[in-house]
């Protein structure tokens, strides 16, 4: 795959992409690329005005594009529900599902279920998602789902005695609990359905270190302009652009040579920037034991069970 880009994203007509986070960032560069390889694609927002607006950007470039604005606030179940609900009521499947949506070290808060909002938003929210939309997915041959994931999972553990951070909140350690989670959901996933027999490729990307709003928002929530300053001139100066943070998922949604359980992120140096390649994941993600436990916490925190994996297995 040397230097892969989005120039060698096979035609996807036909195709219909949900991504999720796709006003902003990583997002807004997976879906305009999708789109204009000619997917057609259902941009989730928690906020549809700066998603239509994030549509229209991409329509200037691309007046064809086939793209659908649809409401999904991560940190609210009723609003995942009723986006996987409307979803499923108004098309004939899913090909590809893009978890992408992220919010990192942000100060507390809590989602409208009352669970931590990183873990809440990056992981328990793409967790509900993915199980409300696995008959769509079922229903298509070969459908991917692509979580993000981040270098942060590194130092990221299930602190399961404390998993909405209770009794001590750090925001550091709650971001990579969620990476690792994302991590870790992503093989669940692709055991489960290779155990079942079931034709769903789930594998996962990280970016790297890309400009996007993401390192912003937890200074902006606090009012910490020094921090936001500073933020931007990392993004400036060191970060790879977006559009080149996105080709990992890009390359894990689309490149026909991708099996379940594969991690992409970028080859250059400490994977940080560069073109897609192959990367393992970290090892705490490799643990079934934590794994197995997370799925099933999972499963009791959203009341969503994965029940046509269950059933495929009778
Ligand atoms: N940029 C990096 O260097 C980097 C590195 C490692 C991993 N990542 C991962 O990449 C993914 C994309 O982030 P990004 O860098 O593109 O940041 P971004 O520009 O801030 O985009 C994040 C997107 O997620 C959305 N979002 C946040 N909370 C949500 C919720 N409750 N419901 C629905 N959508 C929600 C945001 O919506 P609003 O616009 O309304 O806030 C935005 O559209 C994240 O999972 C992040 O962890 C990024």
């Amino acid at each position: 795959m040397a230097r892969w880009t989005e120039k060698d994203i096979p035609p996807l007509a036909g195709r219909t992409a949900v991504v999720t986070g796709a006003n902003s960032g990583l997002g807004f560069h997976t879906t305009s690329q999708l789109a204009a390889h000619g997917a057609n694609v259902v941009m989730a927002s928690r906020d549809t005005a700066k998603a239509s607006a994030a549509a229209d950007e991409i329509r200037r470039q691309a007046s064809d594009a086939k793209l659908e604005v649809a409401e999904l606030d991560l940190a609210n179940l009723e609003s995942v529900r009723r986006f996987a609900d409307t979803y499923t009521a108004s098309h004939e499947g899913l090909d590809i599902l893009i978890n992408n949506a992220g919010v990192m070290a942000i100060p507390h808060r809590r989602t409208a279920d009352g669970f931590e909002m990183q873990l809440g938003t990056n992981h328990l929210g793409h967790f509900a998602l993915t199980g409300l939309l696995l008959p769509s997915l079922l229903a298509r041959p070969d459908a991917r789902v692509v979580t993000v994931s981040s270098g942060a999972a590194r130092t990221g553990r299930i602190n399961f005695d404390d998993l909405q951070s209770e009794r001590k909140y750090r925001r550091w350690a709650a971001y990579g609990q969620s990476k690792l989670a994302n991590q870790l959901f992503m093989l669940e996933l692709d055991r489960l359905a290779r155990l079942r027999h079931i034709d769903l490729v789930s594998v996962g990307a990280h970016p790297g270190y890309a400009a996007t709003n993401l390192q912003a928002v937890g200074p902006n929530m606090e009012g910490r302009a020094w921090m936001t300053r500073l933020t931007a001139l990392g993004n400036r100066l060191i970060a790879q652009p977006a559009s080149q943070g996105a080709l990992p998922q890009l390359y894990a949604a689309t490149a026909p040579d991708v099996v379940g359980g594969e991690y992409f992120g970028p080859d250059g140096l400490f994977n940080q920037r560069g073109y897609p390649t192959r990367v393992p994941t970290v090892r705490k993600a490799l643990d079934r034991d934590v794994a197995r436990r997370l799925w099933q916490v999972s499963e009791e925190l959203t009341g969503v069970r994965y029940a046509l994996l269950d059933a495929a297995v009778a």
